[in-house]
This record gives C-alpha cells, sequence and structure tokens, in this order.
C-alpha cells in the first residue's frame, strides 16, 4: 500500500516545467539517480570496525499527551568507546546529530570525529534521525510509516531534536557520566540539528559544530537565486568556456529533441538505456550531475554520493574545454557526466529513470513538503542553468496533491529563529562553529560572519559540503588542515571552561 510513497526524482519531475533545470527542493547530498551502488568497501574501515549499534526505546511523541503519543519505536545508535576517557575523569562525549538517511552512512563519512576521538578521550555516539535508515515507528514497518500523513506526521526536526535529548540524557544515566560534557557534531541537515540542539538544549550540549548547515535558507532570508548561482561560480571559475557551453547545451537539447530522430541521437550520444529517454529527463541528469559535483568538489578523491576524482568541478571542465571533442556540445556533456555518474567505468548505460535511494534519502521530500520549505528554485541570466523564476506555489500544490498537507514555510523561523540572527544570537547563544565552504551551493543559507567570540564562523573558499567531517588525509591542503585545527582549538576552549567551572563549583 505504497499509494503516496514516490521517489523524489519523481516529485522534482512533477514540478518541473518546460525551461525549469531541476529540482525546487535539493535535497541534501541525496544522489537523485544513481547508476551504480555504491558498495561499503569503499570506505576507510569496515563498518563493524568501527562502533557498535545499539537501538533504544523512544516516544513516538514528545510534545503531546493523548494515547497515540506513548507508542514507542526502536531508535538506532552507533556507538564507540574506544577512546573514551570515561565517566570518572568526566570525560567528554561526542555526539554526532543525525540526518534524513542511514546514520552509517553518515558516520562512515565523519571521519573527523573519530580522528579528534583520541586527543579529546572522547565517547563517540552517532544517533539515526526518526523514520530514516533503522529507526522507523510503527514497529520498524515502513509501509505503515511512510503511508500518509496521520504517520509521516511525527517526521519533524523538533521530534527529532527532543529524540537526540532524550537519548543522551538516558545514555549518560546509563553511564553514571552526568558530569561529562556532551559536544554534538552534525553536517548539512545534521548540521542544522546541531546548531538548533545548542540552542534548544544548551542544559544538554555545552556546544556545536555545525558544518554546512544552512539555517537562513528559509522564507526570504537567502536569495532563491543563490544556491544555483554558486554552482555557477564553480563551474565558471575553472573557465568561461565550460559555463558557456553548460549555458547553451540546455536549447540545444530541447532544439535536437524535437527534431526527427533527435531522441535516438540524444540516448546514443549520452549512452542512455533505452527504457527512459526526453529532453527534460536529460537536462535534469545533467543538472544533477553538476549541483552535486559543485557540493562535493572536495580536493581528494571520495565516494560520498558517487566515486569521484579530486577537485571534480575541474575535471569536469577539462572534458568540456578538451579540444578533441571539437564543437560537439553533446560529446562534451557526455564526457563531463561521466566523472559524475561513471568514474569507475562500470556503467553499462545510464538509467534516467532510476529511482534506486542507496542511502534511505526518501522521506526528505516529506521534510520539505512540511517544514524545511528552503527555496533554492530560482535561476537568472547569470546561472549556467536554464532560467527559472522561483515558484514557491507551484512547489506547495504538489505538496498537497501528494502528501494532502500545505507546507508551513513560516515554522523553522518560528522556532529555531532565522530572522537578525547576528543580533539575537549575539544576545542568546553560545558555542556555536558555523563551518561553510564557499565552492558549496548550501552556503549562501549559511552563517558566514561570526556572530560573538563564542559563535564562529569558520569560511573555506575553496570548501565544499561539510568537507572538514571527512578523515583527515596526507593529501590534504593546508587550508583544510587549518579549518580542522581551528575546530580543535575551538572545541578545546569550550571543554575547558566547562571543567573549570565544574571545579568553581565542587568548591
Ligand atoms: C572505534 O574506532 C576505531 C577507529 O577509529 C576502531 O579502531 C575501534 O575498533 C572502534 N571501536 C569500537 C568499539 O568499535
Ligand atoms: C493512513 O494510512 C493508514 C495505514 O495504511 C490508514 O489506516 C489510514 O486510514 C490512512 N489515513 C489517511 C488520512 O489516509
Ligand atoms: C539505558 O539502560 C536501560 C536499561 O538497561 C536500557 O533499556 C536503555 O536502552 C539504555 N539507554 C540507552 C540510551 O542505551
Ligand atoms: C522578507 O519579507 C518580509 C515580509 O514580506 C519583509 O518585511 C522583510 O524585509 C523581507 N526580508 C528580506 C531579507 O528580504
Ligand atoms: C562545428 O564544426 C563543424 C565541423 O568542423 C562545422 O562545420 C560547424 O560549422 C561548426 N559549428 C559551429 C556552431 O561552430
Ligand atoms: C563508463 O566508462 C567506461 C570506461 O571509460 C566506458 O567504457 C563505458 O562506456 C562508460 N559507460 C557509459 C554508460 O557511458
Amino acid at each position: 500500500m505504497r499509494v503516496l510513497k514516490f521517489s523524489c526524482n519523481l516529485i522534482f519531475l512533477l514540478l518541473c516545467c518546460a525551461t525549469c533545470a531541476s529540482s525546487a527542493a535539493h535535497r541534501f547530498p541525496g544522489s537523485v539517480i544513481q547508476p551504480e551502488k555504491i558498495s561499503s568497501s569503499a570506505v576507510s574501515k569496515p563498518e563493524n570496525e568501527l562502533y557498535k549499534t545499539k537501538y533504544f526505546t523512544q516516544i513516538l511523541d514528545h510534545f503531546n499527551y493523548n494515547p497515540q503519543s506513548y507508542h514507542k519505536f526502536q531508535q538506532r545508535y552507533l556507538i564507540n568507546d574506544t577512546y573514551w576517557g570515561g565517566a570518572k575523569k568526566n570525560a567528554p562525549i561526542f555526539v554526532y546529530t543525525g540526518n534524513e538517511g542511514d546514520i552509517e552512512w553518515f558516520t562512515q563519512n565523519t571521519g573527523f570525529m573519530f580522528d579528534i576521538a583520541p586527543q579529546f578521550k572522547a565517547l563517540l555516539v552517532f544517533i539515526e534521525h526518526r523514520f530514516y535508515g533503522k529507526s522507523i515507528p510503527y514497529g520498524g514497518d515502513k509501509e505503515v510509516a511512510y503511508a500518509n500523513s496521520s504517520t509521516l506526521g511525527y517526521l519533524s526536526s523538533t521530534q527529532a531534536l527532543a529524540d537526540y535529548a532524550t537519548v543522551i540524557i538516558d545514555l549518560k544515566k546509563n553511564l553514571t557520566a552526568t558530569d561529562s560534557p556532551v559536544v554534538v557534531f552534525g553536517g548539512s541537515y545534521g548540521g542544522m540539528l546541531a546548531a538548533w540542539f545548542r540552542l534548544k538544549y544548551p542544559h544538554v550540549a555545552i556546544g556545536a559544530l555545525a558544518s554546512s548547515a544552512p539555517i537562513l535558507n528559509f522564507e526570504n532570508i537567502t536569495s532563491p537565486y543563490s544556491f544555483y548561482n554558486i554552482i555557477t561560480k564553480d563551474f565558471r571559475s575553472q573557465s568561461e568556456n565550460c559555463y558557456q557551453v553548460i549555458k547553451g547545451s540546455w536549447q540545444k537539447i530541447e532544439d535536437t529533441a524535437k527534431q526527427h530522430g533527435g531522441l535516438d541521437l540524444l540516448q546514443k550520444s549520452f549512452h542512455i538505456c533505452k527504457n527512459a529517454i526526453g529532453a527534460n529527463l536529460l537536462s535534469n541528469w545533467l543538472s544533477t550531475a553538476f549541483i552535486y559535483t559543485g557540493m562535493t568538489d572536495y580536493p581528494i578523491p571520495s565516494n560520498f554520493l558517487n566515486p569521484m576524482p579530486a577537485y571534480p568541478v575541474k575535471q569536469m571542465c577539462k572534458a568540456i574545454d578538451n579540444t578533441e571533442h571539437g564543437n560537439d556540445t553533446f560529446a562534451k556533456l557526455y564526457a563531463a557526466a561521466n566523472i559524475y555518474y561513471n568514474y569507475t567505468g562500470h556503467a553499462k548505460c545510464f538509467d534516467l529513470d532510476d529511482h534506486s535511494d542507496p542511502h534511505g534519502l526518501d522521506e526528505w521530500s516529506w521534510q520539505a513538503c512540511t517544514e524545511m520549505v528552503m527555496p533554492t528554485d530560482g535561476s537568472n541570466e547569470e546561472s549556467m542553468f536554464p532560467v527559472s523564476e522561483p515558484s514557491y506555489s507551484d512547489w506547495a500544490e504538489s505538496c498537497h496533491d501528494y502528501y494532502n498537507v500545505w507546507p508551513r514555510p513560516n515554522w523553522i523561523t518560528t522556532e529555531f529563529g532565522g530572522h537578525d540572527i547576528k543580533n539575537v544570537l549575539k544576545r542568546f547563544g553560545s558555542n556555536i562553529i558555523f563551518f561553510n565552504g564557499l565552492r558549496d551551493p548550501w552556503s549562501g543559507g549559511g552563517v558566514l560572519e561570526d556572530i560573538s567570540k563564542s559563535i564562529i564562523a569558520i569560511v573555506a573558499k575553496e570548501g565544499a559540503h561539510h568537507v572538514d567531517l571527512r578523515y583527515a588525509t596526507k593529501e590534504d591542503p593546508e587550508w583544510l588542515k587549518d579549518t580542522r585545527s581551528r575546530e580543535i582549538r575551538i572545541i578545546s576552549q569550550w571543554l575547558f571552561q566547562h571543567y573549570t567551572s565544574l571545579l568553581h563549583l565542587s568548591r
């Protein structure tokens, strides 16, 4: 009975008019179309060597006392106590506030916490977000949990934060580690959760590292054009030709598709599987590659969304600028697409109709249709993507058609703030690091300036989506090493302050 179940990809296409390139609601690090399944062999350690898996009996609804609210579900968390200094020493606890997907995937891509645990003697805990991975309410039955708004209604950021507080408090009790300070970490939506957690639960966490957390990408605080314009800048800064070729390609694709035999030509040019081809499908597929390549333009080879070389934007532009293809736009774009979709060289043909979701990110569409309304769909003359006006009402309509709910675009700023953030957080907040890499399209909605002595913005011009949270490698550039050292220094200060105040209390 998966009546209302749909892939994000589908809603993206539903929303797209003839000229619109891609989605109106970008998922964070989701990959919309995956030609290859990601194998976990690409992570540096087999998962069973990194952590132990535990389950906690969690309450369905923290904010209501009707009988339904007392339902319970099993929430997964991962724990690594190898480096922990122990409760007697009040050694710290580092908690990752899980995002919209399988927590194991995020854990394996958050090597930074493993890298720094030994020097802090920290306990590592990674908590899965409700409704994702294995933390599914209604007895773990996705058919029921994802069925419709009566069950999905319990999927929200406020419930997730309350889950995290509940797990942390209970875990500390079990470990008799009441005085162990907790620092929360998160990237992307998980980074937003980390920042909000610090603001809402200051008695539970002494500080937060919020990496690539676009907490300002709500309402009209951030321009809806910034997302596409940042991706555009990523490519344009490599070469003007690269930008021009991509910008000119959408019309070429549309014109070709209309010609007799045009779709066959496109299919052959791009090695598309026989099941699905169309101008919009193809444009979306290419846009997806550009967006996620920009977002994960890491300085080292990675396998976060798809396996990719170091500096993949540069590699794509190199393929596009390659004179070997003369003026054949399709050959150039095909070569570029291969960097995102076929770096391993294993793809037989590209399936534009692939709705596989290896990291379990699909339920983000419910969140995007309710509270996480983050306008990013404007594409102006500057943009290398097809020009399109931001359209909130189209988005809202499609959400209503699909889930029978209307989005509440003002809820996040009501609950967590966002307007006039500098003045507000200066007075009421402390101990948050906002990291942003300016190559990341989400950096447009990030906190890019220091707010106070203890709410600090670290901005890396060459950085991409939460690059700081990845494992350190020998090839890391200096700016990345510096970023991480600074983060470590700041976290040390928070801990020092905490221990100092404990000493005062015990006197
Ligand atoms: C914790 O992580 C380290 C790798 O950083 C690993 O060697 C160790 O086995 C892990 N411990 C547990 C209990 O999983
Ligand atoms: C939602 O799904 C459940 C389980 O399938 C069903 O019992 C219920 O009637 C549905 N509610 C609505 C509003 O469609
Ligand atoms: C704490 O211990 C109780 C009793 O063993 C257990 O049910 C609960 O799941 C534990 N809490 C956590 C967060 O693991
Ligand atoms: C956002 O919209 C509100 C209400 O329309 C307006 O008062 C405010 O100035 C706008 N803010 C920005 C940053 O455009
Ligand atoms: C592309 O190259 C071909 C062959 O070299 C040439 O005939 C054609 O005019 C060129 N088209 C453009 C738009 O430059
Ligand atoms: C993927 O790359 C390999 C190696 O370059 C190539 O042989 C293959 O045709 C590519 N797949 C597609 C679908 O283009």
